[in-house]
């Protein structure tokens, strides 16, 4: 919900990597960009992306790979289509970096070298926006509209501490946790946060990173070493953020719980005062970088209740992820089993529900199903609306293994369709109807391993309460 003003639509514009290294103004692109779209269009849709540029100046639709109509905040959710009179753009320009174009930074030495002995990493130095990020956001499905309204709410506390407001008055810390149950897609979610907040906050940073801190590698085998560790490494963040101003900085901390874990129970521990000098380090190391206006601190966790206190204090958005339901379950299948029908390993497929005698409405209507080029399942929407009533029509089928599937996490949702097409099948091509009975099965057969598990841990007395 937002106190309603004129929605703001996002628009991102791609600009081509040149193997020439010319520096190509984004700035520029971004103006004009802004000024054809008003001129060429009167509606833009959410998702629809745009790859020919007619009437854009030349030297700009050289260099302009696709423009993508990304979201928009404070808009109606329901209704995906734009009327640009209606709405404020908001175009960015950005570049996509590969892993080439990165240096490592002065002062960063410790990002690099391992931990405990082997040869993990403290940090990982990311470039933003990068290849390797490219499309993960996209990929993510979730009940709600969680990516937009922290997306949103994110970009704009970045933009709101770029004015340096007091920090004895607003005093926040910029971190941001995300938490829920494993699978359900926490740590994608942080690294496509960061990629997407690169490209929104493009105009007052021109440049962005992702530190991926290995919070596993900061737990030394040497008594007394975590605190230090911790100490070093986010010292180190400091450094960069002083030296580079111009620069957003997104600190990633995956599985947080690792180095912010209750320092009343670490009293219990192995080793009480080297668990409890890492968490003071860490909570002091925080309170320092909050000075700094170009960073951010995005975490993940399983289980909140074996976090600090102290540290969920400092948490300014706590975001909870949830399993996934019938709707982002069956998006999930349709794009797995057709992403297996582009690549021939299903037959290709279309499906329709027409009148029996097409020129006479009073007949009834009946279920089609067609060998056709590509395999395009309809819609979560479409299924529902056309295809339930037919019991054995695929969409129904499909519709039937989600229902199967709740409860399980979005990571093996992902991995059912192809896994159980080499565990269930032996064809190297087959049709749609066999695919979503393999499909079936697999997900049978995980059931039953999650219940055999859950049986396993309460003879042992080892399970989780609910909500963790
Ligand atoms: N909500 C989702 N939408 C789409 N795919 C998902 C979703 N959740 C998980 N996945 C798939 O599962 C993979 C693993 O997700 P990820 O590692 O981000 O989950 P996680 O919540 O961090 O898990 P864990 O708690 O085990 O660390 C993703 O790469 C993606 O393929
Ligand atoms: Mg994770």
């Amino acid at each position: 919900m937002y106190v309603s003003q004129q929605p703001i639509l996002h628009v991102e514009a791609r600009v081509k990597n040149n193997s020439d290294g010319i520096i190509v103004r984004t700035d520029l692109v971004r103006d004009e960009v802004t000024q054809w779209l008003i001129d060429n269009f009167v509606v833009l849709s959410l998702g629809q992306t745009i790859s020919s540029f007619g009437g854009l100046s030349e030297p700009h639709a050289q260099v302009l790979d696709s423009i993508l109509v990304a979201e928009c905040s404070g808009g109606n959710l329901d209704s995906g289509a734009y009327r640009l009179q209606q709405v404020q753009l908001d175009v960015q320009a950005y570049q996509l970096r590969t892993q080439s174009d990165q240096q490592s930074p002065p002062n960063t030495q410790i990002f690099d070298e391992s931990g405990n002995g082997d040869d993990v990493p403290r940090a990982r130095t990311l470039a933003l926006p990068n290849k390797d990020l490219d499309g993960l956001w996209e990929s993510l499905e979730f009940d709600q509209p969680i990516q937009s309204t922290i997306l949103s709410a994110i970009s704009r506390m970045v933009s709101f501490s770029a004015r340096r407001l007091d920090k004895w008055t607003i005093n926040w810390n910029r971190l941001i946790l995300i938490w829920g149950p494993p699978g359900t897609g926490k740590t994608s979610f942080c690294r496509g946060l960061a990629q997407k907040l690169s490209i929104r906050l493009g105009k007052h940073y021109p440049q962005s990173k992702l530190i991926e801190i290995n919070a596993h590698s900061l737990g030394s085998k040497f008594f007394g070493e975590s605190g230090k560790l911790v100490n070093r490494v986010l010292e180190s963040i400091e450094l960069l953020l002083e030296a580079e101003e111009d620069t957003f900085v997104c600190m990633f901390m995956d599985e947080i719980e690792t180095l912010a874990a209750r320092r009343d129970r670490a009293l219990s521990s192995n080793e009480p005062f080297d668990a409890i000098r890492a968490v003071d380090a860490l909570l002091t190391g925080l309170d320092k970088l909050k000075e700094h206006p170009n960073v951010i601190v995005v975490c993940t966790s399983n289980l909140v209740t074996a976090l600090d206190q102290a540290f969920l204090d400092r948490v300014d958005i706590k975001q909870y992820i949830p399993q996934l339901s019938s709707r982002p379950i069956y998006k999930i299948y349709k794009e797995c089993l057709e992403e297996l029908g582009r690549h021939g390993i299903i037959e290709g497929t279309s499906f329709d529900v027409v009148q029996v005698a097409p020129t006479d409405p009073q007949t009834a209507l009946q279920y089609v199903e067609q060998p056709a080029e590509q395999l395009i399942l309809p819609t979560f929407d479409d299924m529902l609306l056309h295809y339930k009533m037919f019991p054995d029509a695929i969409p129904k089928l499909l519709a039937d293994a989600v229902l199967e599937s709740i409860g399980l996490s979005g990571r093996t949702v992902r991995r059912l369709p192809a896994l159980s097409l080499v565990l269930y099948s032996n064809r190297a091509r087959c049709d749609i109807r066999t695919a979503i009975q393999a499909l079936r099965m697999g997900i049978a057969s995980e059931c039953q391993a999650m219940a055999e598990a859950t049986m396993a841990d309460e003879h042992s007395g080892t399970a989780a309460p609910n909500g963790q």
